[in-house]
């Protein structure tokens, strides 16, 4: 391996996974979530292997997110849903990004900035069916669509969607998902008599995509499962490829005895003569501290514990009697298929969820691509 840590981004996987969710989603298109650098793996080279993979449509939570793909020569339909007040929005307008809608304020934003550019900008209504974050209430809904068709009429915008979000979509057969698709044909109900007439209907986040096919609609929004994660880690043979590996060489191999306190505090103390490996990754790029004596790695053939503190930049596995040289791979987590643990296996022991094990990777650790065409470097 190269002397650094690196994120390993096997862009063949990130194909496969989108594969298998147009599989899921029969009918309807799907929208690649690649917001928040495409779930830690790098938005750009993931959004294009997604696209190449027959993902009709990306999805990002900023505006400047999109940008960002249009910016990068991706034209593929874009639809950026967090805008807050003031947002400068003509360039997303000129560059044909779809944007959402969760307030009438955020409407007529949209308009004015429509009005400006002198083209119609294309919106996306949310309606808040029950995650209660964003979308319109029920209660606003009806002035809503009636104002956004008003600004259709009027040639400002052209709502191009309607959409809504899941709470509980991860813990099939609960009873919010079936009152939340009942509140979104209710919200679409309205929308029609209002005259709105939106080319995607879409709900189903990797969750719903991956278990109801009634929430399929038009459009589905996956982004974990485009990842190769699940968010219903119990769900078996979905033939998702979990696409990053987290690795870093080994900086330091060296025996102590017994007794020895290791990393800062002397939370791990070796308990017989022993050989520490010292791992180059840390808090600063994305490893918990929280990790501290419970991490899980791969390291000298073995799936062990990390011994003690996890330091800004690094942390120390204890291998017994086991043998390591430094610049031999220490695994933090993969695909699983060599023995490694998976970011499914991270969140596990810390009490979170695999999501937030790949967002956190720091941006000082190199994202490198392969399994597209050729390798790729990093973009950034
Ligand atoms: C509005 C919206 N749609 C879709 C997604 C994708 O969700 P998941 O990664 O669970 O598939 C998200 C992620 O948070 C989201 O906020």
């Amino acid at each position: 391996m190269p002397p650094t840590a690196e994120a390993l981004v096997d862009l063949g996987a990130v194909r496969t996974n989108i594969e298998v969710l147009r599989d899921r989603a029969r009918n309807a298109d799907v929208m690649g979530v690649v917001k928040a650098d495409g779930y830690g793996h790098g938005m750009v080279p993931v959004a294009r292997a997604m696209v190449a993979a027959g993902a009709a449509w990306l999805g990002t939570a900023l505006v400047e997110e999109a940008l960002q793909l249009r910016r990068a020569g991706i034209r593929t339909p874009t639809l950026a849903w967090i805008i807050p007040p003031g947002t400068p929005l003509g360039e997303a307008v000129a560059s044909d990004i779809d944007l959402g809608v969760s307030t009438r304020w955020g409407l007529d934003e949209i308009a004015a900035a429509a009005r400006a550019a002198g083209r119609p900008a294309r919106v996306h209504l949310k309606a808040d069916t029950g995650l209660s974050r964003g979308g319109v209430t029920p209660g606003e809904w009806s002035d809503v669509v009636e104002a956004a068709a008003r600004a259709e009429a009027a040639g400002l915008l052209r709502v191009t969607g309607v959409f809504s979000h899941f709470a509980r979509a991860d813990e099939p057969g609960h009873p919010s998902i079936a009152a939340q698709l009942t509140a979104f044909h209710d919200a679409l109900a309205l929308a029609e008599k209002a005259g709105l007439r939106p080319e995607v209907r879409h709900m189903a986040n990797s969750a719903a995509t991956l278990t109801l096919p009634d929430a399929h609609f038009d459009l589905v929004r996956p982004g974990i499962a485009g990842y190769g994660l699940t968010p219903i880690p119990d769900l078996a043979g979905t033939g998702l490829r979990p696409a990053m590996t987290l690795r870093a060489p080994l900086t330091v191999v060296k025996r102590v005895p017994a007794g020895t306190g290791v990393s800062y505090g002397h939370r791990y103390v070796t308990d017989r003569p022993t050989t520490l490996a010292v791992v180059p990754l840390g808090y600063a790029d994305g490893v918990p501290r929280a990790a501290t004596n419970v991490g899980p790695v791969f390291v000298a053939g073995r799936r062990r514990r990390i011994a003690g503190t996890v330091c800004m930049d690094q942390f120390v596995v204890d291998i017994g009697d086991d043998e390591a040289r430094a610049g031999e791979p220490a695994v933090l987590f993969g695909a699983g298929d060599g023995g490694e643990p998976t970011a499914q296996d991270w969140a596990e022991a810390l009490d979170t969820i695999s999501y937030e094990i790949v967002c956190r990777v720091g941006q000082r650790v190199p994202r490198r691509y392969v399994g597209g065409d050729g390798e790729w470097p990093d973009p950034r």
